[in-house]
């Protein structure tokens, strides 16, 4: 039998602070009990004829893939439409199309640039939006790096992660504050022009005092992530911010995850793992790292037993159908 707390459903995800702490934790809960129930050969019909838009104005694999078939598995369906599909932002305004969709749509998962349109979503389309990735937070990301912590470890508790590289990026951002919000202790190594926003900072700090936990900035990383169970990178440059690869990679060159900076949390032999939401700069495969010849971890870290990317890349799907799931199942279908 699938549990979940009532008061998650018809509720908008615009950032993990969106959720109250055991709301954050319950949906990680639910995702874990539908990735069992997929695992015994089970395709149900939690979301029978409920309809998602997928609005995308940046790229994705795993955001838009995970989202189309969360809807399917459960007997729902799932459109995706980026910005030349239609009229979104030019001829049509994000609030004449929010009212539109919502009309037709039971819930919108929205990819792209400003939180503010995210937001506008949520408010004038009168249907639950879920932020598949702005500027400024990626929370659907850190439900399914806490759900693989979870796995991995059997539980949240007692574990430092360790953030490693672009520390004011939309991934770092909603990390810090689903760290704080699990009760997780947060390190961020980074260079300090890229050191967390600092209103960003005080309000995941304020939420990590009250689960009886800290957060630490560092400039050096090798200090930084001693004692850490998880190393988490991203790429240096964030999508929208092109413009910026020669400054991000001179400043982040020394902030690469390799097997001495996995050795330097001195957990080799202990609780350690790394994850990165993906996609990953690991070898020069990429036109990008050709034209860059630079990585934010090595492939041998990335190829080794401490890396559970893809268990993570994977969880994605769960923890998005945890959502749409909690939002929109009517409980009589259960
Ligand atoms: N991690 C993540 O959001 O991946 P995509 O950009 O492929 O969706
Ligand atoms: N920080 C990255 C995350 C990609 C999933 C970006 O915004 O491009």
């Amino acid at each position: 039998m699938l549990e979940w707390m009532d008061s998650l459903r018809g509720r908008s995800l615009m950032r993990l602070a969106s959720f109250t702490d055991e709301e954050m934790l319950d949906l990680v809960n639910l995702a874990g009990q539908l990735k069992a129930r997929r695992a015994a050969g089970v395709r149900g019909n939690l979301l029978l004829r409920k309809n998602i838009a997928l609005i995308f104005e940046k790229s994705s694999t795993r955001t838009r893939n995970s989202s189309i078939i969360a809807a399917r598995d459960e007997g729902g369906g799932a459109e995706y439409l980026t910005r030349p599909d239609i009229h979104f932002g030019k001829k049509e305004s994000v609030k004449d199309t929010a009212r539109v969709l919502g009309r037709i749509y039971d819930g919108i998962l929205f990819r792209g640039f400003a939180q503010r349109t995210c937001e506008e979503l949520a408010e004038y389309s009168g249907v639950p939006v879920w932020n598949g990735l702005t500027d400024d937070y990626h929370p659907t990301q850190i439900l399914a790096d806490l759900l693989t912590v979870k796995e991995t470890f059997g539980s949240l508790d007692d574990c430092t992660v360790a953030y490693v590289g672009d520390g004011r990026n939309n991934v770092a951002n909603s990390l810090m504050m689903g760290c704080a919000k699990a009760g997780i202790r947060y390190v961020c190594c980074a260079p300090r022009e890229l050191w967390p926003d600092e209103a960003i900072l005080a309000e995941a700090e304020a939420v990590a005092k009250r689960n009886g936990v800290d957060i630490r900035v560092f400039s050096d990383a090798k200090t930084g992530v001693k004692g850490a169970n998880v190393l988490y990178t991203d790429v240096w440059v964030s999508m929208g911010e092109e413009a910026k690869t020669a400054e991000r990679i001179a400043l982040l060159r020394p902030y690469q995850i390799n097997m001495d900076l996995m050795a330097a949390t001195g957990n080799l032999n202990g609780r350690l793992m790394f994850l990165h939401c993906l996609p990953a700069f690991h070898d020069f495969n990429t036109e990008v790292t050709k034209q860059t010849g630079a990585l934010e971890v090595t492939d041998e870290v990335f190829e080794s037993k401490y890396s559970k990317v893809f268990d993570e890349s994977e969880n994605r799907m769960h923890t998005i159908k945890a959502l749409f799931v909690s939002a929109l199942c009517d409980r009589s279908a259960v």
